[in-house]
């Protein structure tokens, strides 16, 4: 289903200024060029694209009436970029059937960019992706975390809390850049499952600490806690961890272990013993007691591990595995709400809304991507 790529087609002048926001505009991945603004030109736009007239105004150029005849059917994507309009070219400009028209004084790549997301999200959207694909941030990322569970299995984990804050600024940048569904798109490029599966939950819980108003140490404890959850995962056997279909009751009691292998090896390391240890062991429990491996309750389950425990929901929800299909967003965030109140934290529940938002792949506008 996948759309193609929305040309971003600048016209105006003075040229150093247009350029000016044209590597601005490629710097963030948009797929931008310059144009001369003529007729012949602007009718071989494609019907996706998006005209922008920026630079210096000049009455005698940007008469509203000329300027609608010209750009014809793409008015509606057509966006006004001009410095020096007083407010009845500004209007006069509205009458002729343009909305897309700066009204700030900040003309910078940054508002601009900002003017694109009202106009076409998607398009946003797209440019983040190109950017994190092509930052050298993201090819690191997942297969650290496939080094990481391949060092586990032969040997603790004094190295990898240093691995640990590694991809937390790591992901820190690449999330900071882009909008989550960009996030979660690279992620599910990666094959190896519970990689995978890290990755996407260090990455949720990223999002979430912010949300939550976390601060940096907070955040750290965090992010620590969200990368080693699975690590006893290293201790089950292949066949299972990558079992292409649904666990039978035997296998499915071995792979429940994972929890207190997790417990045993991280309690081993004076680094992580005590708080990221017992998320390993707990992050499967729920508040009325149903959960595993000892089903503790409400009162006996700490604030951090009820927060890694939405995310790693949401994270098994929404990625793929051979089984099955990743869920949208917001169908896994409503399965997250079916079980706020008896399972989970009804209040985080309600914060985390903001983080599954986010990972709406482009369909909502994102002022934030800039
Ligand atoms: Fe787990
Ligand atoms: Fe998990």
């Amino acid at each position: 289903m996948g759309r193609s790529r929305v040309g971003i087609q600048l016209m105006g002048e003075p040229q150093a200024e247009v350029d000016v926001y044209l590597a601005g505009l490629l710097s963030h991945g948009f797929e931008a060029r310059r144009m001369s603004p003529g007729e012949r030109e602007i009718a071989r736009a494609g019907k996706q694209d998006i005209l922008v007239f920026a630079g210096r105004y000049r009455p005698d150029h940007h008469v509203p009436a000329r300027l609608s005849d010209l750009v014809g059917p793409l008015k509606a994507r057509t966006i006004l970029f001009l410095s020096d309009m007083d407010p009845r070219s500004f209007v006069a400009f509205e009458q002729a059937g343009f909305s897309f028209i700066n009204v700030t004084t900040d003309l910078s790549a940054k508002s601009l960019v900002a003017l694109i997301a009202q106009v076409d999200p998607h398009a946003v959207y797209q440019a983040s992706k190109a950017a994190a694909l092509r930052s050298s941030v993201s090819n690191g990322i997942a297969d650290a975390v496939v080094d990481l569970f391949g060092r586990l299995r032969a040997n603790p984990v004094a190295p990898a809390l240093e691995e640990s804050a590694r991809q937390r600024r790591a992901m820190n940048e690449l999330i900071g850049k882009s909008p989550m569904s960009v996030w979660i798109d690279l992620i599910q490029n990666y094959h190896d499952g519970t990689a995978q599966h890290c990755a996407l939950v260090s990455g949720y819980t990223l999002a979430f600490a912010r949300a939550l108003g976390a601060g940096e140490r907070q955040t750290g404890r965090l992010f620590d806690a969200a990368f080693f959850h699975d690590v006893g995962k290293a201790m089950i056997p292949l066949e299972i961890l990558d079992k292409p279909g649904a666990l039978d009751a035997a296998e499915w009691e071995i792979m429940k272990r994972h929890v207190v292998h997790g417990y045993d090896i991280l309690s081993r390391d004076a680094d992580t013993n005590g708080e990221i240890a017992r998320v390993a062991r707990d992050h499967h429990e729920y508040l009325d007691g149903s959960g595993y491996p000892l089903g503790i309750r409400a009162g006996e389950i700490d604030d951090i591990t009820r927060i890694i425990t939405i995310c790693d929901i949401f994270a098994a929800l929404t990625e793929r595995r051979a089984y099955k299909p990743p869920k949208p967003a917001e169908e896994a965030y409503s399965i997250l709400l079916s079980m706020a109140g008896a399972k989970l934290d009804p209040d985080l529940v309600r914060v985390f809304e903001r983080v599954a938002a986010e990972c709406d792949g482009g369909r909502r506008p994102v002022l934030s991507a800039a």
